[in-house]
């Protein structure tokens, strides 16, 4: 692909950014932020390592709109991280009016783009997106699952001192605190993990893979996890790029799949050139089903309470 823009020059969307060059994923990549100088000066300073990190990619940092037109892919990390005395509700508002302007100035110079939601709280802020888009569903879809995912996939790793190449896992549902993983479907080379460990050791790892981001919180004190968040993204840039048809957990408007309607939540998809080629349908048994309603019904309230 040609052109991809990466909107906010922050951590995740910065580091998103350097990995879309670095592994040579369009031939012009985008970074804008409506603050002054920073993309400009992230996107340059990227650029500059073009020559000694092996890419032809050029990197432009902007404040213009105007300078992503033609894009194919639109990822959004813009938002606020919470502050100190801000409530959930605040992040909220806050983040669904700046992905709602963000969204309304991409898709005019844009319209062909899949955009991919990076913000949060991700599932509400796809939704957004989603409707303020005016695209088909296809084409907007959200990041969480493959990032919770990895967490959980690491975590088995290292207890098993295995490969994390060798580990798959599949989490549904909203990212972090409601995300459901799928036991059944979490497997070494195919071996599932419930013969590998305990039913108590698997159960705290979903714990720490569902706290996965606060963690990271709590050690970096001024701000949230990128490294994982930015792979993870660009992971499914990359899906989309060469059309690969992967099968990744990525926030997805739902119609009636599981049950579930009008909302984004983690479910399995196929991702290729068009963003969602498919939701993936599994069979589940009435506890995961359970699970993946009331965290489901979490992302609807707070739907809901944007009164978009
Ligand atoms: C994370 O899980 C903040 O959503 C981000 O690290």
């Amino acid at each position: 692909m040609k052109k991809i823009t990466v909107v906010g020059a922050g951590n995740v969307g910065a580091t998103a950014a350097q990995r879309i060059a670095e592994k040579h994923l369009a031939e012009n990549v985008v970074l804008l932020d409506v603050i002054e100088g920073i993309p400009q000066g992230k996107a340059l300073d990227m650029w500059e390592s073009g020559p000694v990190e092996d890419f032809d990619s050029a990197v432009i940092g902007t404040n213009d709109y105007s300078d992503t037109a033609g894009s194919d892919i639109v990822v959004i990390t813009a938002g606020l991280a919470r502050k100190p005395g801000m409530t959930r509700d605040d992040l909220l508002m806050k983040n669904a009016e700046i992905v709602r302007s963000v969204t309304e100035q991409v898709v005019p110079v844009s319209p062909d783009a899949v955009i991919v939601v990076v913000s949060n709280p991700l599932d509400v802020m796809t939704w957004v997106s989603m409707k303020t888009s005016g695209f088909p569903k296809n084409r907007v879809v959200g990041m969480a699952g493959v990032l919770d995912s990895a967490r959980f996939r690491l975590f088995i790793a290292k207890e098993l001192n295995v490969s994390v190449m060798d580990v798959q896992a599949l989490v549904l549902g909203g990212h972090g605190d409601s995300m459901v993983p799928l036991i059944r479907y979490s497997t070494v080379s195919g071996i599932p993990i419930s013969e590998l460990m305990s039913a108590e050791r698997i159960e705290q790892l979903v714990d720490r893979a569902r706290n996965g981001g606060i963690e990271i919180v709590n050690y970096l004190k001024t701000g949230s996890a990128y490294y994982a968040p930015s792979s993870s993204a660009v992971e499914m840039v990359d899906a989309i790029v060469k059309n690969r048809q992967r099968i990744l957990p990525c926030a997805a408007y739902l119609e009636g799949e599981y049950g579930l309607n009008g909302m984004y939540v983690g479910v399995p998809v196929k991702l290729g050139r068009n963003g969602i080629e498919k939701v993936i349908e599994l069979k589940l048994t009435d506890k995961e089903l359970a699970e993946l309603h009331r965290s489901a019904m979490d992302v609807k309230t707070n739907i809901d309470k944007l009164g978009m």
